[in-house]
């Protein structure tokens, strides 16, 4: 059943927290919330499962309006970021409860149960009550109680947050996993751009109450529309630096400082003049040797091992350093001369007024 939100608005007193949104969250996909910490995530989660209402604008489920339903009228399953568990139930009983309520005849409710916890592996768990469980487990038993009831419409806010981040790398994919077995609408809140990339079939990027972007997790990380976004997404963060646009020799170049970055020929007429600001992901840039004429010459300023990955950051200009993602054994004592070349096809330009991208080379 898809979801789907127009012109929706929630204020808090004087403060609007989710301002005219127009979203649909089509059905049977995995849709990603993807923002920092007060861009009005949950509160959204909470509009789509009834417990707070809308200022203005409106939900449907299905192409029905949902707005004036309760929570437990909407069939949707919750996992909240702060949970409770029925303290005197135990696990299994804790899991099946809501399948009770609904009045599931008991042989389907154990059946349930089982696969539920064998998701989850926590099989061994089932007799425990919430108090002899860690963190880690409640989360889990929390979230096999809103998957066993198999709902239409799954909300997750941040559910692996209090997990360690083993378990997480694990539960990414077995929620993934349930997701596509059991065929719902899946609505998952995180700030975690990790998360959002390797769960979801679409991805929202939210900042301010505003919806930044609503695509893939390849467009979102390919064609940044703006500059949040491009700032927010990727790790390490893409650099970014601002030039005017010259020409040199017939081709478009940014002059950055002192030095000139050749440009995407694609690259729309009549910019001459204009500051842009270029963005290039480290993984993007490339280290040159001093001497390289086509690179912008400047000094190693600091190298930090991340694994099998080096990262290397050249200071351009006073100031100016860029970050280039290279393998480990490419190792530039600090303070040495060093260049970074950018392939134009890898440029990402925006116009620093807008915060909009421009139209990107093919
Ligand atoms: N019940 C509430 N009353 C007043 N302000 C709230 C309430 N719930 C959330 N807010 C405010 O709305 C903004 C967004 O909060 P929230 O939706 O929790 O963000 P997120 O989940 O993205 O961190 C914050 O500024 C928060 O203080
Ligand atoms: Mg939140």
């Amino acid at each position: 059943m898809d979801v789907a939100l127009s012109g929706l608005s929630k204020s808090f007193g004087a403060n609007t927290v989710l301002k005219a949104l127009d979203l649909t969250f089509p059905s049977q996909k995995f849709v990603t919330l993807l923002g920092p910490s007060g861009c009005g995530k949950t509160t959204l989660l909470r509009l789509i499962a009834g417990l707070e209402r809308a200022s203005a604008g409106t939900i449907e489920f299905g192409g029905r309006r949902v707005d004036h339903l309760s929570p437990g009228e909407r069939d949707i399953a919750m996992v909240f970021q702060s949970y409770a568990l029925y303290p005197t139930m135990d696990v299994a009983q804790n899991i099946s409860y809501g399948l009770k309520v609904r009045g599931t005849p008991k042989d389907e409710r154990a059946e349930r149960t089982g696969v539920v916890a064998k998701v989850l592996e926590i099989p061994h768990l089932l007799s425990r009550r919430p108090k002899a469980l860690s963190g880690g487990q409640r989360q889990r038993v929390a979230l096999g109680r809103a998957m066993a009831r198999s709902p239409k419409i799954f909300l997750m806010d941040e559910p692996l947050s209090n997990l360690d981040a083993k378990l997480r790398a694990t539960m990414r994919s077995e929620l993934k996993r349930f997701h596509l077995d059991l065929g719902t609408t899946s609505i998952y809140v995180t700030h975690d751009q990790l998360e959002a990339m390797t769960m979801s079939d679409l991805v929202a990027v939210m900042d301010g109450g505003v919806i930044q972007q609503f695509g893939t997790p390849e467009e979102i990380y390919d064609t940044p529309a703006n500059l949040f976004v491009a700032g927010f997404i990727g790790s390490p963060p893409m650099n970014f630096c601002d030039g005017t646009v010259a020409a040199h020799d017939g081709t478009p170049v940014l002059q950055i400082a002192e030095h000139s970055v050749r440009l995407p020929e694609s690259l729309p007429r009549g910019l001459e003049g204009r500051t842009l600001t270029l963005g290039i992901r480290p993984q993007d840039v490339e280290l040159a040797d001093a001497g390289d004429s086509a690179a912008v010459p400047g000094r190693v300023w600091m190298v930090e091992l991340t694994g099998s990955e080096r990262l290397v950051e050249v200071e351009i200009a006073p100031k100016l350093r860029i970050t280039a993602e290279v393998r480990s054994h490419i190792n530039p004592p600090i303070d040495s001369p060093a260049a970074v070349a950018f392939p134009p096809d890898r440029l990402h330009l925006f116009d620093p007024d807008s915060g909009g991208a421009l139209p990107r080379a093919a």
